[in-house]
Protein backbone atom coordinates (compact mmCIF):
# COMPACT_ATOMS: atom_id res chain seq x y z
CA UNK A 1 0.00 0.00 0.00
CA UNK A 2 1.41 3.52 -0.58
CA UNK A 3 2.50 6.15 2.24
CA UNK A 4 0.60 8.86 2.47
CA UNK A 5 2.99 11.09 1.16
CA UNK A 6 2.32 9.30 -2.21
CA UNK A 7 -0.28 10.43 -4.32
CA UNK A 8 -2.93 7.79 -4.61
CA UNK A 9 -5.37 10.37 -6.21
CA UNK A 10 -5.98 13.87 -6.62
CA UNK A 11 -9.06 15.12 -6.34
CA UNK A 12 -10.88 16.68 -8.96
CA UNK A 13 -12.38 19.58 -8.67
CA UNK A 14 -11.94 20.17 -5.23
CA UNK A 15 -12.71 23.80 -4.54
CA UNK A 16 -16.07 23.60 -6.49
CA UNK A 17 -17.11 21.13 -4.74
CA UNK A 18 -16.90 22.27 -1.17
CA UNK A 19 -18.03 25.49 -2.21
CA UNK A 20 -21.18 24.16 -3.38
CA UNK A 21 -21.96 20.84 -1.07
CA UNK A 22 -21.76 22.13 2.51
CA UNK A 23 -24.63 23.80 2.94
CA UNK A 24 -24.44 23.47 6.87
CA UNK A 25 -21.50 22.92 8.43
CA UNK A 26 -22.93 21.07 11.69
CA UNK A 27 -25.02 18.72 9.00
CA UNK A 28 -24.22 15.07 7.87
CA UNK A 29 -22.82 14.15 4.51
CA UNK A 30 -22.31 11.01 2.31
CA UNK A 31 -19.22 10.83 0.14
CA UNK A 32 -19.86 7.75 -2.16
CA UNK A 33 -16.72 7.28 -4.27
CA UNK A 34 -14.23 7.47 -1.05
CA UNK A 35 -11.06 6.76 -3.16
CA UNK A 36 -7.99 8.26 -1.65
CA UNK A 37 -10.23 10.05 0.54
CA UNK A 38 -9.44 13.98 -0.66
CA UNK A 39 -12.39 14.93 -1.23
CA UNK A 40 -13.71 13.30 1.92
CA UNK A 41 -11.03 15.16 4.02
CA UNK A 42 -11.96 18.42 2.65
CA UNK A 43 -15.45 18.04 3.72
CA UNK A 44 -14.26 16.42 6.89
CA UNK A 45 -12.15 20.04 7.47
CA UNK A 46 -15.32 22.30 6.43
CA UNK A 47 -17.69 20.32 8.84
CA UNK A 48 -18.01 21.45 12.58
CA UNK A 49 -17.40 18.57 15.12
CA UNK A 50 -21.49 18.34 15.49
CA UNK A 51 -21.56 17.64 11.71
CA UNK A 52 -20.88 13.78 10.22
CA UNK A 53 -19.31 12.08 7.18
CA UNK A 54 -19.82 8.76 6.01
CA UNK A 55 -17.64 7.66 3.00
CA UNK A 56 -18.24 4.55 0.62
CA UNK A 57 -16.10 2.47 -1.48
CA UNK A 58 -16.53 -0.82 -2.86
CA UNK A 59 -12.67 -1.19 -3.04
CA UNK A 60 -11.02 -2.63 -0.44
CA UNK A 61 -7.73 -0.97 -1.06
CA UNK A 62 -9.32 2.66 -0.88
CA UNK A 63 -10.70 2.05 2.20
CA UNK A 64 -7.47 0.55 4.41
CA UNK A 65 -5.21 3.71 2.66
CA UNK A 66 -7.72 6.03 3.48
CA UNK A 67 -8.79 4.85 7.42
CA UNK A 68 -5.14 5.79 7.74
CA UNK A 69 -5.42 8.85 6.18
CA UNK A 70 -8.27 10.16 8.09
CA UNK A 71 -8.06 8.71 11.19
CA UNK A 72 -7.65 11.62 13.27
CA UNK A 73 -11.01 12.62 12.11
CA UNK A 74 -12.49 9.45 13.68
CA UNK A 75 -14.78 11.56 16.20
CA UNK A 76 -17.43 12.53 13.11
CA UNK A 77 -15.99 9.85 10.03
CA UNK A 78 -17.81 6.48 9.62
CA UNK A 79 -16.96 4.31 6.38
CA UNK A 80 -17.93 1.55 4.81
CA UNK A 81 -17.18 -1.01 2.24
CA UNK A 82 -20.33 -1.02 0.18
CA UNK A 83 -21.49 -0.63 -3.69
CA UNK A 84 -23.35 3.28 -3.19
CA UNK A 85 -25.87 1.82 -4.88
CA UNK A 86 -26.49 0.76 -1.27
CA UNK A 87 -26.15 4.49 0.05
CA UNK A 88 -28.89 3.93 2.23
CA UNK A 89 -27.87 1.12 4.14
CA UNK A 90 -25.48 2.69 6.15
CA UNK A 91 -28.15 5.71 6.92
CA UNK A 92 -30.62 3.23 7.89
CA UNK A 93 -27.65 1.43 10.46
CA UNK A 94 -26.91 4.48 12.23
CA UNK A 95 -30.60 5.42 12.57
CA UNK A 96 -30.06 8.37 10.40
CA UNK A 97 -33.40 9.69 8.42
CA UNK A 98 -32.00 12.23 5.60
CA UNK A 99 -28.90 13.96 4.74
CA UNK A 100 -27.43 17.83 3.70
CA UNK A 101 -25.44 16.33 1.42
CA UNK A 102 -24.18 13.88 -1.24
CA UNK A 103 -20.92 13.46 -3.23
CA UNK A 104 -20.64 11.24 -6.46
CA UNK A 105 -17.23 10.73 -8.06
CA UNK A 106 -17.32 8.69 -10.62
CA UNK A 107 -15.20 5.78 -12.23
CA UNK A 108 -11.89 4.75 -11.25
CA UNK A 109 -9.18 5.93 -8.93
CA UNK A 110 -5.81 7.00 -10.56
CA UNK A 111 -4.62 4.37 -7.98
CA UNK A 112 -6.22 1.62 -9.55
CA UNK A 113 -5.79 2.81 -12.77
CA UNK A 114 -2.33 2.68 -12.39
CA UNK A 115 -2.15 -0.48 -10.37
CA UNK A 116 -1.13 -2.68 -12.91
CA UNK A 117 -2.29 -5.94 -11.15
CA UNK A 118 -5.99 -4.30 -11.08
CA UNK A 119 -6.20 -4.89 -15.02
CA UNK A 120 -7.64 -1.73 -15.73
CA UNK A 121 -5.04 -0.20 -18.15
CA UNK A 122 -3.98 -1.00 -21.49
CA UNK A 123 -0.58 -0.16 -20.25
CA UNK A 124 0.17 -2.89 -18.04
CA UNK A 125 0.07 -6.87 -18.45
CA UNK A 126 -2.01 -8.44 -15.76
CA UNK A 127 -4.80 -10.64 -15.88
CA UNK A 128 -8.26 -9.54 -17.11
CA UNK A 129 -9.94 -7.94 -14.47
CA UNK A 130 -10.81 -4.59 -13.78
CA UNK A 131 -13.41 -4.92 -10.85
CA UNK A 132 -13.64 -2.08 -8.62
CA UNK A 133 -14.89 -4.78 -5.92
CA UNK A 134 -12.66 -7.68 -5.33
CA UNK A 135 -15.47 -9.88 -4.89
CA UNK A 136 -17.53 -9.27 -7.68
CA UNK A 137 -18.16 -12.50 -9.73
CA UNK A 138 -18.10 -10.90 -13.21
CA UNK A 139 -14.60 -9.98 -14.34
CA UNK A 140 -13.24 -8.73 -17.74
CA UNK A 141 -11.97 -12.24 -18.04
CA UNK A 142 -15.56 -13.34 -18.24
CA UNK A 143 -17.06 -10.56 -20.13
CA UNK A 144 -14.13 -10.92 -22.91
CA UNK A 145 -14.57 -14.72 -22.89
CA UNK A 146 -17.81 -15.70 -22.02
CA UNK A 147 -20.07 -12.56 -23.84
CA UNK A 148 -22.07 -13.54 -27.37
CA UNK A 149 -19.96 -11.24 -30.64
CA UNK A 150 -23.51 -9.39 -30.34
CA UNK A 151 -23.03 -8.54 -26.58
CA UNK A 152 -19.64 -7.42 -26.99
CA UNK A 153 -20.27 -5.25 -29.54
CA UNK A 154 -23.16 -3.80 -28.29
CA UNK A 155 -21.17 -3.15 -25.43
CA UNK A 156 -18.13 -1.91 -26.77
CA UNK A 157 -20.21 0.47 -29.30
CA UNK A 158 -22.29 1.87 -26.73
CA UNK A 159 -20.52 2.52 -23.30
CA UNK A 160 -16.98 3.19 -25.59
CA UNK A 161 -18.78 4.59 -28.14
CA UNK A 162 -16.18 2.79 -30.44
CA UNK A 163 -16.92 2.96 -34.23
CA UNK A 164 -14.90 -0.61 -34.84
CA UNK A 165 -16.99 -2.40 -31.98
CA UNK A 166 -18.28 -4.79 -34.93
CA UNK A 167 -14.64 -5.88 -35.90
CA UNK A 168 -12.97 -5.73 -32.84
CA UNK A 169 -15.85 -8.12 -30.96
CA UNK A 170 -15.60 -10.16 -33.94
CA UNK A 171 -11.72 -10.53 -33.95
CA UNK A 172 -12.09 -11.34 -30.04
CA UNK A 173 -14.60 -14.88 -31.02
CA UNK A 174 -12.37 -15.73 -33.41
CA UNK A 175 -9.60 -15.48 -31.24
CA UNK A 176 -10.60 -17.27 -28.19
CA UNK A 177 -11.88 -20.06 -30.37
CA UNK A 178 -8.22 -20.75 -30.02
CA UNK A 179 -7.00 -20.18 -26.93
CA UNK A 180 -8.83 -18.08 -24.08
CA UNK A 181 -8.12 -14.32 -24.11
CA UNK A 182 -6.10 -14.34 -20.59
CA UNK A 183 -4.51 -10.77 -20.07
CA UNK A 184 -4.69 -7.39 -20.89
CA UNK A 185 -1.50 -7.02 -23.24
CA UNK A 186 -3.40 -9.60 -25.58
CA UNK A 187 -6.59 -8.15 -26.05
CA UNK A 188 -4.74 -4.85 -26.91
CA UNK A 189 -2.93 -6.69 -29.63
CA UNK A 190 -6.57 -8.29 -30.71
CA UNK A 191 -8.02 -4.76 -30.89
CA UNK A 192 -4.75 -2.80 -32.79
CA UNK A 193 -5.84 -5.56 -35.50
CA UNK A 194 -9.31 -3.79 -36.12
CA UNK A 195 -7.63 -0.10 -36.58
CA UNK A 196 -6.07 0.26 -39.96
CA UNK A 197 -5.89 4.17 -39.71
CA UNK A 198 -3.55 6.07 -37.12
CA UNK A 199 -4.95 7.52 -34.32
CA UNK A 200 -4.01 9.89 -31.71
CA UNK A 201 -5.82 8.21 -28.86
CA UNK A 202 -4.72 4.50 -27.58
CA UNK A 203 -6.93 2.11 -30.09
CA UNK A 204 -7.50 0.47 -26.89
CA UNK A 205 -8.53 3.24 -24.64
CA UNK A 206 -12.48 2.97 -25.86
CA UNK A 207 -12.94 -0.83 -25.37
CA UNK A 208 -11.52 -1.04 -21.81
CA UNK A 209 -13.29 1.68 -20.95
CA UNK A 210 -16.40 -0.17 -22.17
CA UNK A 211 -15.71 -3.23 -20.44
CA UNK A 212 -15.10 -1.85 -17.47
CA UNK A 213 -18.08 0.18 -17.32
CA UNK A 214 -20.02 -3.23 -17.95
CA UNK A 215 -17.63 -5.29 -15.31
CA UNK A 216 -18.89 -2.51 -12.81
CA UNK A 217 -22.60 -1.80 -14.02
CA UNK A 218 -21.17 1.58 -14.06
CA UNK A 219 -23.93 3.63 -15.51
CA UNK A 220 -26.92 1.01 -13.88
CA UNK A 221 -25.61 1.79 -10.36
CA UNK A 222 -25.52 5.72 -11.09
CA UNK A 223 -29.18 6.34 -11.75
CA UNK A 224 -30.26 3.77 -8.92
CA UNK A 225 -28.04 5.78 -6.33
CA UNK A 226 -28.99 9.29 -7.91
CA UNK A 227 -32.52 8.55 -7.34
CA UNK A 228 -32.25 7.23 -4.18
CA UNK A 229 -29.81 9.86 -2.87
CA UNK A 230 -31.91 12.49 -3.95
CA UNK A 231 -34.74 10.86 -1.87
CA UNK A 232 -32.64 10.87 1.21
CA UNK A 233 -31.69 14.66 1.30
CA UNK A 234 -33.04 17.33 3.90
CA UNK A 235 -35.07 20.21 2.08
CA UNK A 236 -32.03 22.45 0.87
CA UNK A 237 -30.06 19.62 0.77
CA UNK A 238 -27.39 19.10 -2.51
CA UNK A 239 -26.13 16.33 -4.40
CA UNK A 240 -23.27 16.43 -6.22
CA UNK A 241 -21.93 14.63 -9.28
CA UNK A 242 -18.58 14.04 -10.86
CA UNK A 243 -18.45 12.56 -14.32
CA UNK A 244 -15.40 12.00 -16.86
CA UNK A 245 -17.20 10.83 -19.54
CA UNK A 246 -20.12 11.79 -21.82
CA UNK A 247 -22.43 8.74 -21.18
CA UNK A 248 -21.98 9.49 -17.74
CA UNK A 249 -22.69 13.33 -17.71
CA UNK A 250 -25.38 12.95 -20.08
CA UNK A 251 -27.30 10.66 -17.84
CA UNK A 252 -26.80 12.78 -14.82
CA UNK A 253 -28.31 16.05 -16.88
CA UNK A 254 -31.19 13.87 -17.95
CA UNK A 255 -32.30 12.64 -14.31
CA UNK A 256 -31.29 15.91 -12.98
CA UNK A 257 -33.76 17.70 -15.75
CA UNK A 258 -36.63 14.93 -14.55
CA UNK A 259 -36.16 15.14 -10.94
CA UNK A 260 -36.88 18.91 -11.69
CA UNK A 261 -39.52 19.05 -13.98
CA UNK A 262 -42.40 20.70 -12.76
CA UNK A 263 -46.27 20.23 -13.58
CA UNK A 264 -46.90 19.75 -17.43
CA UNK A 265 -50.69 20.19 -17.49
CA UNK A 266 -51.96 21.76 -20.24
CA UNK A 267 -51.93 26.11 -19.51
CA UNK A 268 -55.65 27.01 -18.24
CA UNK A 269 -56.86 23.30 -16.14
CA UNK A 270 -58.04 24.53 -12.82
CA UNK A 271 -56.05 22.12 -11.23
CA UNK A 272 -53.05 19.81 -11.32
CA UNK A 273 -53.98 16.52 -13.14
CA UNK A 274 -50.02 15.57 -14.19
CA UNK A 275 -49.25 14.90 -10.67
CA UNK A 276 -45.86 15.72 -11.73
CA UNK A 277 -43.73 17.57 -8.65
CA UNK A 278 -40.21 18.76 -8.84
CA UNK A 279 -37.82 16.97 -6.28
CA UNK A 280 -35.18 19.14 -6.87
CA UNK A 281 -33.78 22.37 -8.47
CA UNK A 282 -30.28 22.77 -10.68
CA UNK A 283 -27.99 24.81 -8.95
CA UNK A 284 -25.49 24.27 -12.14
CA UNK A 285 -27.52 25.14 -15.39
CA UNK A 286 -24.27 24.15 -17.53
CA UNK A 287 -21.65 21.55 -16.02
CA UNK A 288 -18.78 23.07 -13.69
CA UNK A 289 -15.43 22.28 -15.53
CA UNK A 290 -11.99 22.49 -14.30
CA UNK A 291 -10.24 25.65 -14.48
CA UNK A 292 -6.92 25.76 -16.85
CA UNK A 293 -4.59 26.00 -13.42
CA UNK A 294 -6.06 22.73 -12.42
CA UNK A 295 -5.86 20.97 -15.76
CA UNK A 296 -2.37 22.13 -15.89
CA UNK A 297 -1.69 19.84 -12.42
CA UNK A 298 -3.90 17.12 -13.00
CA UNK A 299 -3.95 15.66 -16.77
CA UNK A 300 -6.81 13.47 -15.25
CA UNK A 301 -9.16 16.08 -14.60
CA UNK A 302 -9.67 16.74 -18.36
CA UNK A 303 -13.21 16.14 -18.78
CA UNK A 304 -14.14 16.03 -16.30
CA UNK A 305 -17.69 18.03 -14.95
CA UNK A 306 -19.51 18.49 -11.71
CA UNK A 307 -23.58 19.27 -11.87
CA UNK A 308 -25.42 20.37 -8.51
CA UNK A 309 -29.03 19.94 -7.45
CA UNK A 310 -30.82 21.29 -4.39
CA UNK A 311 -33.49 18.98 -3.11
CA UNK A 312 -36.84 21.20 -2.66
C1 LIG B 1 -12.58 8.82 -8.91
S1 LIG B 1 -12.33 7.86 -7.49
C2 LIG B 1 -12.78 8.92 -6.17
C3 LIG B 1 -11.65 9.75 -5.67
C4 LIG B 1 -11.98 10.54 -4.41
N1 LIG B 1 -13.01 11.51 -4.61
C5 LIG B 1 -10.73 11.19 -3.84
O1 LIG B 1 -10.79 12.38 -3.51
O2 LIG B 1 -9.70 10.50 -3.73
C6 LIG B 1 -13.67 6.77 -7.53
C7 LIG B 1 -13.75 5.81 -6.35
O3 LIG B 1 -15.09 5.39 -6.29
C8 LIG B 1 -15.15 4.02 -6.10
N2 LIG B 1 -16.37 3.57 -6.75
C9 LIG B 1 -16.70 3.67 -8.06
N3 LIG B 1 -17.92 3.15 -8.28
C10 LIG B 1 -18.37 2.74 -7.07
C11 LIG B 1 -19.57 2.14 -6.63
N4 LIG B 1 -20.55 1.83 -7.47
N5 LIG B 1 -19.72 1.88 -5.31
C12 LIG B 1 -18.74 2.18 -4.43
N6 LIG B 1 -17.56 2.73 -4.78
C13 LIG B 1 -17.39 3.02 -6.09
C14 LIG B 1 -13.91 3.46 -6.76
O4 LIG B 1 -13.56 2.24 -6.16
C15 LIG B 1 -12.90 4.57 -6.49
O5 LIG B 1 -12.16 4.33 -5.33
Amino acid sequence: MKNMNENYHIPVLYNEVLDNLITNKDGIYIDCTLGGGGHSEGILKSISEMGKLISIDQDENAINFSKKRLEKYQSKWSVYKNNFENLDVPLYMGGIDKVDGILMDIGVSSEQLDDAYRGFSYKYDSRLDMRMDQNNSLSAYDVVNNYSEEQLSKIIFEYGEERHARKIAKLICFERKKNKIETTLQLVAIIKRAYTERSSKHPAKKTFQAIRMEVNRELEVLEIAIKKGVDLLKPGGRIAVITFHSLEDRLVKNLFRDLASTCNCPPGLPICVCGVIPKIKLITKKPIIPQDEELKNNNRAHSSKLRIAERI
